[in-house]
C-alpha cells in the first residue's frame, strides 16, 4: 500500500480588504464587537466591479501555485476535488469548471459539499484513491466566494462580518516512504443540527418560493443563518474530540503536535483548543485576524501561509482539525515530508 504525501501548498486571496471599520456603511457594528468576539480585525471580499474572480477562478489560481511548488504540471494531476459551500453555479461543481479553467485533460473532478470541513473530508477522499493505487497526484481545493451571498444588512450582521472569500490547495502526491505523509484522517457528521448553520434557498424546497415571494422583504431563506452559541459550543468539543482521536491512532501525545492548523472559525474556538491542550502560541497557526472565515478554504490557506513562513518543516507532525455545518467535524494527522 502507498502513502500519500502533502507535496505542494498554494493560495489566493482577492486583492479587495474589508476592514470591519469598512463594514460600518452597510450595518450597525464597531470594530471593537468584532475583534472581541471573532478575533477578525479584516477579510477579503470580491470587488466585482474589478475583478472577475469566482470561486471556481480563486480555487484554480491557488491551485495553480501548489502545482508549481510542487514541481508538476497539470498534466501530472489523475484527479480533482473541489470543497466548497458557495459555487459558481447550483449545478455543475466547480471541480469541472477548475478542470477547464486548467485546460486539464479529461481527467475526474468531483465536489464534495461539507462546508467548514470540506477540505479535510477532501484530503480523505484523496488520500484513500493514492493509498490504494489509483491515482499518483490529486489536486484537493477548498475555495469560497462569501460576499456574493452574505446580507449586508443590520440584520445580517451575525453572520456577515465573520466570513471572507479566498481560495487553498494542496497536491496530494503518491509516496513510498511509509514513515511521512499523511497517517490518518477521521471524520464525522452529526446531520439533526444540520438547520442550525445553513442556508435554505435557493434548493429544491425553496425554488418556486424564490420566484413567487422574490419581493418578500421578510424572506432571509436566502442568507445564511447560524446559530452562534449553539455552533460554538459544539465546535469547542467536536474540535477537541477530533484531534484526541487523531492523536490516539497514532500513538502520538500532544507534546508531540509541532503544528496545529485548527479551520479559522473563530479565534475564540482556537485560543479554547490551544489553553485545553496547552499548546503555545507557536504550535497553533491563526490567520483569521486577517481573512475572517473561509470555511473549506481556511485550512489550506492557513497551510500554504504557514509553510511559506518556514513554519512547518520535513518531519514535523502537523494536525488539521475542523468543525462546521451539518454539523460535520474531523481531523488529519500528517507527518511533513
Ligand atoms: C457569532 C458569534 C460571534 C456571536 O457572538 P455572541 O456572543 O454569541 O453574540 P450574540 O449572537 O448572542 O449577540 C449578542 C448581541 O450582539 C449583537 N450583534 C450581533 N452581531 C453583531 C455585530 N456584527 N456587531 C455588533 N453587534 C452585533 C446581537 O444583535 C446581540 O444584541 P442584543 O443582545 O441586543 O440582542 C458567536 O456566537 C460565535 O462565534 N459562534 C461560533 C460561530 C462559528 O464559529 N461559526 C463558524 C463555525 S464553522
Amino acid at each position: 500500500m502507498y502513502r500519500s504525501k502533502i507535496s505542494g501548498v498554494g493560495k489566493y486571496l482577492p486583492e479587495n480588504v474589508v476592514t470591519n471599520n469598512d463594514l460600518k456603511q452597510w450595518m450597525e457594528t464597531t470594530d471593537e464587537w468584532i475583534q472581541e468576539r471573532t478575533g477578525i480585525k479584516e477579510r477579503r471580499w470580491i470587488d466585482t466591479e474589478t475583478s472577475d474572480d469566482t470561486t471556481s477562478i480563486m480555487g484554480a489560481k491557488a491551485a495553480k501555485q501548489a502545482m508549481e511548488r510542487a514541481g508538476i504540471s497539470k498534466d501530472d494531476i489523475d484527479f480533482i476535488v473541489f470543497a466548497t459551500l458557495s459555487p459558481d453555479m447550483y449545478f455543475p461543481g466547480g471541480g469541472v469548471r477548475v478542470q477547464e479553467l486548467l485546460e486539464m485533460d479529461t481527467i475526474g473532478a468531483l465536489d464534495v459539499r461539507n462546508q467548514c470541513s470540506g477540505f479535510i473530508y477532501g484530503l480523505s477522499v484523496a488520500d484513500q484513491f493514492i493509498k490504494t493505487g489509483m491515482y499518483k497526484n490529486i489536486l484537493v481545493i477548498g475555495s469560497e466566494n462569501h460576499s456574493g451571498g452574505l446580507e449586508r444588512s443590520t440584520r445580517g450582521r451575525g453572520v456577515t462580518v465573520i466570513f471572507g472569500d479566498g481560495a487553498g490547495a494542496v497536491v496530494l502526491s503518491r509516496s513510498e516512504d511509509e514513515s511521512t505523509g499523511i497517517l490518518s484522517t477521521h471524520l464525522h457528521s452529526e446531520g439533526k443540527y444540520a438547520k442550525e448553520l445553513a442556508l435554505e434557498g435557493p434548493s429544491t424546497g425553496r425554488w418556486v418560493d424564490a420566484i413567487m415571494e422574490e419581493n418578500d422583504p421578510d424572506d432571509t431563506s436566502y442568507y445564511p443563518y447560524m446559530n452562534g452559541q449553539f455552533v460554538f459550543k459544539h465546535a469547542v468539543v467536536r474540535f477537541s474530540e477530533a484531534i484526541v482521536e487523531g492523536l490516539m491512532t497514532n500513538h502520538l501525545n500532544k507534546e508531540d503536535i509541532d503544528m496545529l492548523i485548527p479551520h479559522q472559525a473563530n479565534l475564540r474556538i482556537s485560543q479554547f483548543i490551544q489553553k485545553k491542550f496547552r499548546l503555545s502560541d507557536e504550535q497553533v497557526y491563526n490567520n483569521i485576524q486577517r481573512y475572517g472565515n473561509t470555511t473549506a478554504a481556511s485550512i489550506p490557506i492557513a497551510l500554504a501561509e504557514a509553510w511559506e513562513e518556514g513554519k512547518i518543516n520535513k518531519g514535523d507532525c502537523v494536525v488539521l482539525a475542523a468543525f462546521g455545518s451539518g454539523f460535520t467535524w474531523g481531523s488529519a494527522i500528517i507527518k511533513w515530508a
